[in-house]
């Protein structure tokens, strides 16, 4: 049985925020960067001082790493996984790890596949992979590509009155209709996803307060409710839609259950848009703070799909994953004893300059952009990496075609989240003056 709210809060988050708290105080960087909201809005330079110190560094829970080579060798091995093993942990930590389950169905808990390492994961992915196909993606294209066009529409509409939120009217809701037509879940139901979803994002982060834990348990409920509700009508009056062919999908071991479509679905729902909301958002602010780059891209269109690769390096949307040691093992000559976390800071590896000349430069045509880890590696590797990136260029090609001369009218905020890495708002007007706004 699960226990009461409070305590699973404590135990997830309220020990850890206390832990963090007093490392930061004390100057460690990488609790630092996970409490100090300074830092989280350029947390670069943190990146490479945690690098400088070496592949690996202890931080207050976890090793640390903002090496691409620590991170793709972690990602990628077998002795690495994600479900911390109770039985491999001392007493306390033991007694929190199990007072910290139950409750709601959060991304990061089983039977969300992002959770469960193989053979479960093995099973869920080759069941979802078995609807979300490479041709089905890529299928969608022209819808994507008309979604663009009327979203665009509506904002030349009511940006002729003056500055839009470019993310309220265009990074959200591009990538929330997508997954919704995806999933065959009503549009209906678009602005309550969008609110789940930010309730989701949030317990992504380690050390939450408890009213927003409460508020994102509350949302994240509401949803797992009404997605029940919506595979019983699938099964009565089922569709050409994902989730339709979902909840009929078998192997040897039968369909998924219940909890773990409810998981499943939720994770696909909240993955689709949480994260691709960044991605348009960073890529747009980048592209305007960085007229020249835009200027090549309007040069030479063929460079969108490497800009797009950039956009991810430069400004990942996803900044941080851990992976946990399930047997005594070794990597940069680091003994890593069984049990133990590595932290894999995806943004600092991303930034890191013995794979990325000039790290730090924003070059849409960078020859390697596209090893970035920002989709992860291993058997973990982002799922939806070739939608996200259809959506990222279709968003963004599209969005500077229509409005070449879009400029900020104010000052970008960030999402207060630090796992997920964009902007809650952008201002933009979206025509210079001179210019009439392109049919
Ligand atoms: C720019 C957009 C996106 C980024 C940066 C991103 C990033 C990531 C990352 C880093 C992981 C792995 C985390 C880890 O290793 O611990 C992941 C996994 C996943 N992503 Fe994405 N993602 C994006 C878009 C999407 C979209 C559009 C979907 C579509 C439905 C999606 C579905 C998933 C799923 C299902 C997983 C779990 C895969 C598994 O555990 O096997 N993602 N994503």
């Amino acid at each position: 049985m699960a226990a009461p709210q409070t305590v699973r809060w404590a135990a997830r988050h309220g020990v850890a925020r206390t832990v963090l708290n007093r490392h930061a105080r004390r100057g460690n960087l990488d609790a630092r960067l996970m409490t100090d909201l300074t830092l989280r809005d350029d947390p670069f330079a943190s990146y490479d001082v945690i690098r400088g110190r070496g592949p690996i560094s202890q931080g207050p829970f976890a090793r640390t790493s903002a090496s691409h080579d620590v991170c793709a060798q972690v990602l990628k091995s077998d002795t690495f996984g994600v479900q911390l093993r109770p039985q491999q942990l001392p007493g306390v930590a033991r007694r929190v790890i199990q007072l910290s389950r139950g409750g709601v169905l959060t991304p990061v808990d089983p039977p969300s596949m992002l959770a469960v390492d193989p053979p479960t994961h093995t099973r869920y992915r080759r069941l979802v992979s078995k609807v979300f196909t490479p041709r089905a993606i890529e299928a969608l294209r022209p819808r994507m590509q008309q979604l663009a066009n009327d979203l665009l529409d509506g904002l030349a509409a009511s940006g002729s009155h003056g500055p839009v939120d470019l993310v309220e009217r265009y990074a959200a809701l591009l990538p929330v209709t997508v997954i919704s037509e995806i999933l065959g879940v009503p549009t209906s139901m678009q602005e309550r996803f969008l609110q789940w979803g930010n309730g989701a994002a949030v317990t992504l982060d380690i050390g939450i307060g408890l009213g927003e834990f409460r508020r994102a348990e509350a949302d994240i409920t509401a949803l797992q409710n009404w997605m029940t509700g919506h595979f019983q009508r699938l099964r009565d009056n089922p569709g050409d839609d994902l989730l339709s062919k979902l909840v009929r999908v078998e192997d040897s071991d039968g369909a998924l259950t219940e909890i773990e479509l409810a998981g499943t679905a939720m994770l696909l729902l909240g993955a689709g848009f949480e994260t691709t909301v960044n991605l348009i958002g960073n890529g747009a602010v980048l592209l305007v703070e960085h007229p020249e780059q835009l200027a090549r891209l309007q040069e030479q269109p063929d460079l969108w799909g490497n800009a797009v690769e950039e956009v991810l390096r430069y400004d990942s949307p996803v900044q941080r994953t851990a992976r946990v040691a399930m047997a005594d093992t070794e990597v940069a000559d680091h003994r890593i004893p069984q049990g133990s976390l590595v932290a894999c800071l995806l943004g600092g590896a991303n930034r890191d300059p013995a794979v990325f000349d000039d790290p730090h430069t924003f070059d849409v045509a960078r020859a390697n952009a596209r090893e970035h880890l920002a989709f992860s590696a291993g058997v973990h590797f982002c799922l939806g990496a070739a939608l996200a990136r259809m959506e990222g260029q279709i968003g963004l090609q599209t969005l500077f075609d229509r409005f070449p001369d879009l400029a900020l009218a104010g000052r970008p905020h960030r999402r207060g989240t630090r796992v997920l890495r964009g902007y809650d708002a952008i201002p933009v007007s979206l025509a210079d003056a001179r210019r009439p706004v392109a049919a």
